[in-house]
């Protein structure tokens, strides 16, 4: 099949049927104008206006407007292309002509097309659909623009994370998906029957990375995870994608200086390859240039003082003011649209008129949430007191008062994990952080010091209530040669969905997998 591809010429010259034409992707016109090129895809939208016919095409590089003319196709092919459904598949022949009004910055002025495979009432139309009809026609709704960037963003994202951990002496690591040992609490399990034994799906290839460390010194690992989340919220899913990193011979400051200049790298890589893909989900870019170290530092304390002070309160009723007036405009455009179409307009304009309606209905269904959360948030955050974790909208609130990302460190011992290490200067709080993304997103990254003495990790193995045998291979790297050491692990999907703007992670991995959606 390569070898046949590679002979027909695909990349470069010629095709399958036209020998003269050259084959070529939507992402190379740039190098084709006023040339004669033959692009395959599928028929993404189109309207007709008397003898002239505009085709929107896309094949997976990018879209095209295509400029048919009666004239130049001739009548049958004419009226063919007029009927063809959205989502066809069809290759298209015609000339470059560079134009910036164009979607992508060029248009082919049609000589001939062929129609591959016609579609017939594809089920997806520019009117709202509401999440669930989307999530069940997912194989079909990657096709979309927004799904198409995202995909995008997240292979740049992906790609990103592995550059910058091999570019930094890091060994990557495969940890493993069958796991003996508990990394993130017992709640979360998913147990499997392996060959008569339950085992469970690895929560975090953690533990093992730190046997890894201490040959290779800096590791990472980057797979699927697997938690049982009985949470319907927007930022969790029960299979995600996680890269660890782990150190040996790192403290809690250098910890924090890998990951914001990490999580820095990758946004900055985002911004220069997908600068289009971003403004076409609407992504903040202004807000994005500014990620860069160093990342705000609050410590855990610090954060309650602010939940608990007269600031946090006005700048809740500052949250409220906003979102009502934004409702009343995206309603004042709601009316003047419709009164537009009211007046009488083309098919064409009135399905992008639906389309802008639903838009902003749905954005109006998101800020009534809000309107009604709004006051709830603000009373959780005025009683938090110190030793409870943060909840996710106490998150929100840290995140929505700061324009970087904000590292909060030095949690309460007894709400994190049983491997973080005890901070010797005060017992009661743990040597970690959070790092909560910008914007409101909240938390992307979790990480720690880990509890390097011997007694102290196995008698928290204990009181979590742990078989210490099951431990042993995990303890026994404190017993030969311990050192200090520690790392993080950063959701991939949650990333993406901060960069991208997107509200709900389960848009950023193609098939998402929910406590109660598994539809495809
Ligand atoms: O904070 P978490 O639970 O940390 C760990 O698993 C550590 N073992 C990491 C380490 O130190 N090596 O998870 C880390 C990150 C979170 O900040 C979040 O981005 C993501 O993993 N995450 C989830 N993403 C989507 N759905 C879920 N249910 C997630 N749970 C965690
Ligand atoms: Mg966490």
């Amino acid at each position: 099949m390569l070898l046949a591809l590679a002979s027909s010429g695909w990349h470069d010259c010629g095709n399958l049927n036209r020998e003269n034409d050259m084959k070529t992707y939507i992402s190379q016109l740039k190098d084709h104008i006023d040339g004669q090129v033959t692009v395959s895809g599928w028929l993404y939208n189109s309207r007709a206006s008397g003898k002239l016919q505009f085709l929107i095409v896309r094949d997976g590089t990018g879209l095209c407007q295509c400029i048919v003319e009666k004239g130049s196709v001739g009548d049958e092919l004419f009226a063919q292309l007029k009927h063809l459904g959205r989502e066809s598949a069809l290759t298209v022949t015609g000339t470059v002509r560079s134009d910036d009004r164009s979607v992508g910055g060029f248009e082919l002025a049609l000589t001939d097309a062929e129609i591959v495979c016609p579609a017939v009432d594809y089920p997806i139309t520019p009117k709202d659909h509401g999440v669930d009809f989307l999530l069940k026609h997912r194989h079909l709704h990657l096709r979309s623009q927004r799904q198409w960037c995202i995909g995008r963003i997240r292979h740049t994202v992906i790609d990103a994370i592995r550059r910058f951990f091999n570019d930094s002496g890091f060994t990557l690591i495969d940890t493993p998906i069958f796991t003996t040992i508990v990394g993130e609490g017992e709640q979360t399990l998913f147990e499997v029957d392996y060959f008569g034994t339950p085992l469970h799906l690895a929560q975090t290839g953690q533990l093992y990375l730190e046997s890894a460390a201490m040959s290779f010194g800096k590791v990472y690992c980057f797979g699927p995870t697997f938690r049982a989340e009985k949470s319907k919220t927007r930022r969790h899913l029960t299979e995600f994608w996680m890269v660890e990193p782990e150190v040996a011979y790192i403290d809690l400051d250098g910890l924090l200086e890998l990951a914001e200049n990490f999580v820095s790298s990758i946004v900055q890589r985002v911004l220069t390859e997908h600068k289009s893909e971003l403004e076409t989900l609407g992504a903040d870019i202004e807000a994005l240039k500014k990620i860069t170290p160093p990342f705000n530092r609050l410590t855990y304390s610090q954060v309650v003082e602010i939940l608990i002070s007269e600031k946090c309160v006005d700048f809740m009723a500052g949250q409220l003011a906003g979102f009502n007036a934004e409702k009343t405009e995206l309603e004042d455009q709601i009316k003047a649209l419709e009164k537009e179409v009211a007046g009488g307009v083309k098919k064409w304009k009135q399905e992008k008129i639906a389309a802008e309606i639903a838009q902003a209905k749905a954005r109006i269904a998101e800020l009534e949430v809000k309107i009604e959360n709004n006051p709830k948030h603000a009373r959780l955050a005025a009683e938090f007191r110190w030793g409870k974790d943060l909840g996710g909208s106490d998150e929100t609130i840290i995140s929505l008062m700061h324009d970087k990302p904000t590292f909060v460190t030095h949690y309460p011992r007894e709400v994190k994990a049983f491997y973080m290490k005890t901070d010797r200067a005060n017992e009661k709080v743990v040597e970690n952080f959070d790092l909560l993304a910008s914007a409101g997103f909240g938390e992307i990254i979790g990480g720690s010091v880990r509890e390097d003495d011997h007694d102290i990790l196995l008698d928290k193995v204990n009181k979590e209530g742990y078989n210490p045998e099951t431990y042993q291979w995990y303890l026994d790297l404190r017993k030969y040669g311990s050192v200090p050491h520690g790392g993080f692990g950063l959701g991939v999907e949650r990333t993406v969905a901060w960069i991208t703007g997107e509200k709900h992670i389960r848009q950023c991995i193609a098939f998402p997998r929910m406590m109660d959606k598994v539809y495809i």
